[in-house]
């Protein structure tokens, strides 16, 4: 039996994060038997995050560290990241979840935004993994799971630096894979399609409408296909996880397809006047 398992998860505020701190804690209390699991909870919402913490607490006897951190603030991940160094544990799993998109146009993007972006979706699961790799690879059993998104295979206009942000993720994640082949950490990217979470209405900028957003109803898939699909994919050691048989498909078409077929489905999407600086 392990003495301690440990999970740390950014952005288990909502959406995917949050789902994945549920079934992670009863996973690693059922099927682990870890005599003591330990959770890292990580987002700004220090509220969300207490909430979620005593109910892991109550329903699965977990030990559970809240630490509210803003992914964009270059001194208060120092501080985390100084703190997430010293761990220890026989099993233990990092999820790179935090990110944030922005529909629109590039030329009418804010700076600072972007900026923001860039520091969750890319700095931060750079600097976490860095700072934990040394304790993932003394441990007995490892494991490292990128969200990346299905937008990491495409460049996708109105979505230009998020996708952009996500190839960076996913393509991190192939590199570190096979630097640390032959140790025993798993590194997978999951790279789900369009999820009803809050994602949307945080990537929608101010005063644009609901149906601005890109994507079909039919092409949406589940939090818990994502989540359990995504764990089931790094516990097998998997590259790569596209949840749902359609997002699957789409991945290979997108990775299969010539560039100049992609160009001309994306440069058919509605044309939108150029603002004037
Ligand atoms: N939903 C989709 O359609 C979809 C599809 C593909 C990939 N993804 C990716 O999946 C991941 C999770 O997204 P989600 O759909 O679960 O969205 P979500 O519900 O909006 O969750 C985003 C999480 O990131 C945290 N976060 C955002 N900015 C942060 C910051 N500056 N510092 C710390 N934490 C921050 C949020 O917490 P606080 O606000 O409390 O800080 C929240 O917990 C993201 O990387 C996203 O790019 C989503």
């Amino acid at each position: 039996m392990l003495a301690v398992a440990t999970a740390v998860i950014t952005g288990a505020s909502s959406g995917f994060g949050e789902a994945f701190a549920r079934h992670l804690a009863g996973y690693l209390k059922n099927s682990v038997k870890a005599e003591k699991v330990r959770m890292v909870l990580i987002a700004r919402s220090e509220d969300k995050l207490n909430s979620l913490a005593d109910e892991l607490r109550a329903q699965s006897g977990c030990d559970v560290m809240v630490c509210p951190c803003d992914l964009a603030d270059p001194a208060a991940r120092a501080q985390l990241v100084e703190k997430l160094g010293g761990l220890q544990s026989e099993w233990m799993m990092l999820i790179n979840n935090a990110g944030l998109g922005d529909y629109g146009e590039f030329i009418s993007s804010e700076p600072e935004r972007n900026r923001r972006m860039i520091e969750v979706n890319m700095t931060a699961p750079v600097e976490l993994t860095r700072a934990m790799l040394p304790s993932l690879l003394q441990a007995q059993k490892a494991f490292v799971i990128n969200i990346a998104s299905l937008a990491a295979d495409l460049a996708i206009p109105d979505f230009a630096m998020y996708a952009a942000s996500k190839s960076f993720v996913a393509s991190f994640s192939e590199a570190l894979r096979i630097e640390l082949k032959g140790s025993h950490v798993h590194v997978t990217a999951v790279c789900p399609g369009p999820v009803h979470t809050s994602f949307g209405d945080v990537a929608r900028r101010t005063g644009k409408s609901k149906k601005e957003v890109p994507f079909r109803k039919w092409f949406y898939t589940s939090i818990p296909c994502v989540v359990e699909s995504g764990l089931r994919a790094v516990l097998a050691n998997k590259p790569r996880c596209y949840p749902s048989l359609k997002i699957r498909l789409a991945g290979l078409f997108v990775r299969n397809a010539p560039l100049w077929v992609l160009r001309l489905i994306m440069s058919s999407r509605p044309r939108r006047a150029v603002p004037a600086e």
